[in-house]
Parts: structure tokens; sequence; C-alpha cells
């Protein structure tokens, strides 16, 4: 099976085989179809991450990616008024939107099918290599594989989507900005399979 083909098979399959998780998207679906798309994306693209990576065996793959899926589901807790602001949020705002991984974590725990490493996804995708992301400041000693899959995955998909503040990047300048602005917060070697994973298109300037 082509490398793509695989990536949207195992996010096919998750979702088969967790009825819970597929009610939980179905819900964020008809929340927030921005939020939702983004979801999936990330969840395709860390998928195929994942798989490249040859860390553990593809069941476990399949429980993991969860993660990816849920990645931002906590953001179903944050108030809509700040969730949609078309504009900056102001500190307060952001302190706000700053807890839905911890919220997320929190949902996702009463799910005993959860796999730990799904868990850890929620928590850590906003951290940085460097410690300077959120919620705990966490360095790069204390990152897992998974987490800074997410982070690549997540930064790259928010990065070439069209946002009321911001127009989408092509996949060639995402991937320059990640290169060069990004390199004390992504995982450079996971940038580099990614980079791997898109083909031509991140490596062409047209
Ligand atoms: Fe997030
Ligand atoms: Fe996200």
């Amino acid at each position: 099976m082509a490398s793509n083909e695989k990536m949207v098979s195992h996010t096919v399959s998750i979702l088969a085989a967790e009825p819970k998780v597929l009610r939980t998207l179905v819900s964020l679906f008809a929340f927030d179809y921005a939020l939702y798309t983004h979801s999936v994306q990330v969840s395709v693209l860390g998928t195929g991450l994942l798989l490249d990576a040859k860390t553990m065996p593809e069941g476990t793959v399949k429980r993991v990616a969860m993660g990816f899926l849920l990645h931002d589901i906590g953001k179903c807790r944050i108030p809509t008024e700040i969730l949609r602001k078309p504009g900056m949020l102001t500190p307060w705002e952001t302190r706000q939107m700053e807890k839905h991984p911890d919220y997320g974590a929190g949902l996702m725990q009463r799910h005993e099918t959860i796999h730990a490493k799904a868990l850890e996804i929620i928590r850590s995708h906003h951290e940085a290599l460097d410690g300077g992301g959120y919620p705990r400041q966490l360095g790069a000693d204390a990152l897992s594989l998974e987490s800074r899959i997410c982070s690549v995955a997540d930064v790259f998909d928010a990065l070439t989507s069209h946002r009321a503040y911001k127009p989408a990047l092509r996949a060639y300048d995402a991937i320059q900005k990640m290169m060069t602005h990004m390199t004390d917060k992504l995982d450079q070697d996971i940038v580099q399979h990614l980079i791997h994973q898109l083909g031509p298109s991140a490596t062409r300037p047209v």
C-alpha cells in the first residue's frame, strides 16, 4: 500500500474500531468545522510520521494516533467568543486558550480505552523543545516522540490553512518557515520526515 493510502487507512481504521472516538469527532464536526478538519489533517500527517518512525507495532500506532485526532478536543471547553474571535487575543484570553491541552486530557482520561501516549499527545502538543511552550514549559528531555510529531503536524497544518486573521501559506513556504524560524521549537528530524512524506510540493517553490 502506498504511504499516503496507509496514512488515511490507519485514520479510518481508528474511527471504525473506536465508536467513542468517532462520536467525539462527529460532535467536533458540529461544534466547529475548521477545528474538525484541522484535527483530521493533523491525524493523517501525524499517523504517517509515527508509522515512518517504526518505534511501535502498527496496532499500537492506531491507539496512539487517537491523540492526533483528539489533540485539540479541549477547545470544546473554551468560550466560543474566544475560540472564534477573528482578531488578536488579549493576554487574559490567551491564558484561557492555553488551558485547552489540560482540558482535553481531563476530558479524554475518562475514556478507559485511551492509550497513555495518546493522552500525553493531547497534554503536550503545545510544548516546545526550548521549554517555551505551554502548559508546563517542558523541554526537549521531557517531550516524547509522539508529542514532537504532533507539534510538527499541528504547526504545518496551521501555517497552510486560511484563518480569518491570516492567509494560508503554500507547503513550501510553511516548511521554509519551520526550518528557519522554528528550530528552537520543533524537532527538525521530524520536519525532514514531513518533507519526505509531502514529496515535491514541499521542496519546489511553485
Ligand atoms: Fe492545540
Ligand atoms: Fe491543533
